[in-house]
């Protein structure tokens, strides 16, 4: 399984109990040394840092991914390239799911010329940013899959505070692509 944006690891050790073998990336240096040491233990876990939009020096197929709190990172220009992208790296018919937030209350949210739904964060030194996080609906979920995949499934799970989605990646025609 190739996992995009791993952060800590918390979910890396999760698809460990399971998976043949984890492939945990995450753009940032410092949380793929922390998964790193976190699973040294396991000999079916590596890591290694990529851009989400970028994963040309990752090695391989794939014959499944899985992302969570990242679709909702992604600019909204930026969703079909993402899927061309991690698509590239898997093989038909691979399984995919992701896993994000529902919309939740915050206040100092406003939205930019894209369309994306920006919100403030502080970091612990007190500097303040202003980060994407959007809450993409059934539909524009659906939609942006619609030529990639097959056997789509989507859940919601209010009390959770979740939606999830799962999919196989469709056999494409050379030429097919996300537009
Ligand atoms: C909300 S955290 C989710 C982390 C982890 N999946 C989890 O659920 O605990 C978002 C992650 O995206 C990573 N990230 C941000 N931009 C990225 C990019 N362009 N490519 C890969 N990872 C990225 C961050 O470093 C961070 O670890």
């Amino acid at each position: 399984m190739l996992e995009i944006a791993c952060g800590t690891g918390y979910w890396t050790t999760v698809i460990a109990e399971t998976a043949q073998s984890v492939l945990a990336t995450d753009v940032c240096p410092n949380f793929v040394l922390t998964v790193q040491q976190r699973l040294s233990g396991r000999s079916n876990v590596r890591c290694q840092i990529a851009n989400a939009y970028a994963l040309d020096d990752i090695e391989g197929k794939f014959n499944s991914a899985f992302a969570h709190w990242w679709w909702s990172h992604i600019p909204k220009s930026e969703i079909a390239r993402f899927l061309n992208t991690l698509h590239s790296k898997l093989l038909p018919n691979a399984f995919i799911m992701f896993i994000d937030q529902l919309a939740y209350p915050n206040e100092g949210r406003h939205i930019d010329d894209e369309g994306n739904m920006l919100e403030q964060r502080k970091t612990p030194d007190g500097r303040t940013f202003d980060i994407i996080k959007n809450f993409p609906t059934k539909q524009e979920i659906r939609s942006v899959l619609k030529d990639v995949a097959d056997n789509i499934e989507y859940i919601e799970n209010e009390s959770l505070g979740y939606w999830g989605l799962s999919y196989r990646v469709k056999m494409l025609s050379r030429h097919s692509a996300v537009c």
